[in-house]
């Protein structure tokens, strides 16, 4: 799929994830936070943009993804909308519910979905947890909520892990985490994320499941795989997990023109007579 000529195409919806796993087609997510982004992503032929609470980092600069708001999310996630919906319309796009706006109650839990999906034009929504956001998952898809799940390295609980190394090595632990994804497909759950966990853990997940898995740095037996845009562009210097491939160096190109800008302004070349009136 590449660039349409600006034509609508139809949408992917989750009833077109299960069709993708049932056919063996790959399912491309990426993050996205902004409108320019968000466009490039659609007209690129992206099956899902995530609007990721990673935003929390790679946007506003924050140390872990829990201080972000609903209403943060809601901004970035109206922004990548319009973008989606200025090309083809086709990806879906997924909300992160930020740290705090499910896990005190499923009334809350459902009240802030809710204000979610009415404030946006998303297509839903993706909760971290297993067994203890199960009754939570099951209501608000019974109100017709899509949800999707995400297991393994779940950045909301980063304080309670102490580190962002691979999870669910041990037995006891895999164990917990087959459960918990069985758990999230039987509550109504239409997808699951699987972050940083062994990929033959991932890939016995995924055959054990009838709803996809996307797996970031859990190997590439998923029916999908998800990366943070900022990460895949090299959009910085500093951050190189083994399970990021860098498809580009933005980090130097950026940096290369605005030095390039700075120099040409300094030495009074910009603008040209061709570029005044
Ligand atoms: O917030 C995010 O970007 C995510 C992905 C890493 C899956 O949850």
């Amino acid at each position: 799929m590449g660039n349409n000529g600006g034509k609508k195409l139809p949408h992917v919806t989750t009833r077109r994830l299960l069709e993708m796993k049932a056919q063996g087609e790959k399912i491309a997510m990426l993050t996205a936070y902004d409108y320019t982004t968000a466009r490039i992503l659609d007209r690129s032929g992206i099956d899902v943009i995530l609007v990721g609470d990673s935003a929390s980092n790679v946007f506003s600069g924050h140390d872990t993804t829990l201080p972000i708001t609903i209403e943060e999310m809601i901004y970035h996630t109206k922004a990548v909308v319009r973008g989606v919906q200025a090309e083809s319309s086709r990806a879906m796009v997924v909300i992160d519910m930020p740290f705090m706006s499910y896990q005190l109650s499923s009334e809350e839990a459902l009240r802030n979905a809710g204000k979610i999906m009415k404030d946006n034009e998303c297509d839903a929504v993706k909760m971290e947890g297993g067994k203890v956001i199960v009754d939570t998952v099951k209501r608000i898809t019974d109100v017709g909520i899509p949800v999707m799940g995400h297991l393994g390295l779940t950045p909301q609980s980063i304080y309670k892990f102490g580190s962002y190394k691979v999870r669910a090595r041990e037995e006891k632990e895999a164990e917990e985490l087959l459960r918990d994804a069985a758990l999230l497909e039987k509550a109504g759950a239409f997808a699951v994320v699987l972050e940083k966990i062994p990929a033959d853990l991932a890939a016995e997940v995924t055959r054990s499941l009838s709803i996809p898995t996307i797996g970031i740095g859990a190997g590439n037996v998923c029916d999908g795989q998800v990366l943070v845009i900022n990460d895949m562009l090299g959009l910085n210097t500093e951050f190189h997990p083994r399970f990021v491939r860098r498809y580009a160096e933005l980090y130097s190109v950026v940096k290369d023109a605005v030095s390039l800008y700075v120099d040409d302004v300094k030495k009074g070349t910009f603008p040209s007579e061709d570029e005044s009136y």
